[in-house]
């Protein structure tokens, strides 16, 4: 039996990070900061507002750094205290208590299924969350909680969904879909492409970095073989699930920015700077002056 509550959340992180070259040589992307939070931070604060308990980060070689982001640190926090810094140590332990960080290596970059394939032991036999900390979600009520209450209401498994209009629909996984007649942000799925040309796409409705799982897509995982580019590709599981389940997309209320992407990170960087009360009024004025 399924348990209705979702309460982990995971964060495939091990992946490369080859579009954000040089600087993700050996910073991991999901550390490169989006104002003054690494990327990663704001996808935990989401799961944590969602009402998740336990993030399980998924990681690799040279990605130690993301553990100790959301671990206490001792030396920095004596130093701030003896310098009397009291705001910079609030917000140091805070980053640290946020939640109960668990991480787990993939060993070989074998793709986002195999990633959340290495969480199996860690989650068992429930339905959890799947977080992309590369998409950045800007949402009054968070993206993931948004995901959850659709989970307890269909009790199935739920991706989030963008309309993308033109040729970069072809980046994503597509949805053929049809809308459900009580709410019509819901999408119930009928099969999925990935990367289709634009001619070829079955609908407007592009998959991105938020999903709500249940634990039988971890059979469907074991047994797919590796498909594009030699790795086990999620969209092949979740297609898999759908001869087992009902699955569902959702088009959730708010802007998404993929900040694992050079001109992603900057258009985020603007948007997220000119909305900071501290940094905002002045970052315009600057903008203002800049003769474009
Ligand atoms: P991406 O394809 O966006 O990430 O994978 P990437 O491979 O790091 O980046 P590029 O394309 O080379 O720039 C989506 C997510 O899945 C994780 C990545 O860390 C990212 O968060 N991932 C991907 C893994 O954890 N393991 C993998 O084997 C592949």
């Amino acid at each position: 039996m399924i348990r209705t509550k979702v309460r982990k959340a995971v964060f495939p992180a091990a992946g490369l990070g080859t579009r954000f070259l040089p600087a993700t040589k050996s910073i991991p992307k999901e550390m490169l900061a989006l104002v003054d939070k690494p990327i990663i931070q704001y996808g935990v604060e989401e799961a944590i507002a969602a009402g998740c308990e336990d993030i399980i980060v998924i990681t690799g070689r040279g990605k130690d750094c993301i553990e100790d982001h959301f671990d206490k640190s001792y030396e920095l926090e004596a130093l701030l205290e003896a310098r009397g810094k009291m705001d910079l140590l609030e917000m140091t332990r805070q980053v640290s208590s946020l939640a109960r960080i668990i991480s787990v290596r993939q060993k070989e970059s074998l793709g986002l299924g195999h990633a959340i394939l290495v969480a199996r032991d860690l989650i068992g036999d429930e339905p959890f969350a799947v977080i992309l900390p590369d998409d950045v979600i800007d949402a009054e009520v968070p993206c993931l909680k948004q995901m959850i209450d659709v989970y307890d209401k269909v009790q199935g498994s739920v991706l989030a969904t963008q309309e993308v209009e033109g040729p970069s629909i072809s980046s994503y996984g597509v949805l053929d879909c049809t809308p459900l007649a009580e709410d019509p942000r819901i999408l119930e799925v009928k099969n999925m492409v990935e990367k289709p040309t634009m001619e070829d796409a079955p609908s407007k409705n592009a998959i991105i970095g938020r999903y709500i799982l249940t634990p039988k897509i971890f059979d469907i995982l074991e047994r797919i073989k590796p498909g594009a580019g030699g790795e086990l590709q999620l969209t092949d599981g979740i297609k898999g699930l759908l001869q087992y389940e009902r699955v569902y997309g959702y088009k959730f209320e708010g802007k998404r920015h993929d900040a694992g992407d050079k001109f992603g990170m900057l258009k985020a960087t603007v948007e997220f700077a000119l909305k900071r009360e501290d940094l905002g009024p002045s970052f315009r004025e600057y903008l203002k002056t800049l003769s474009l």
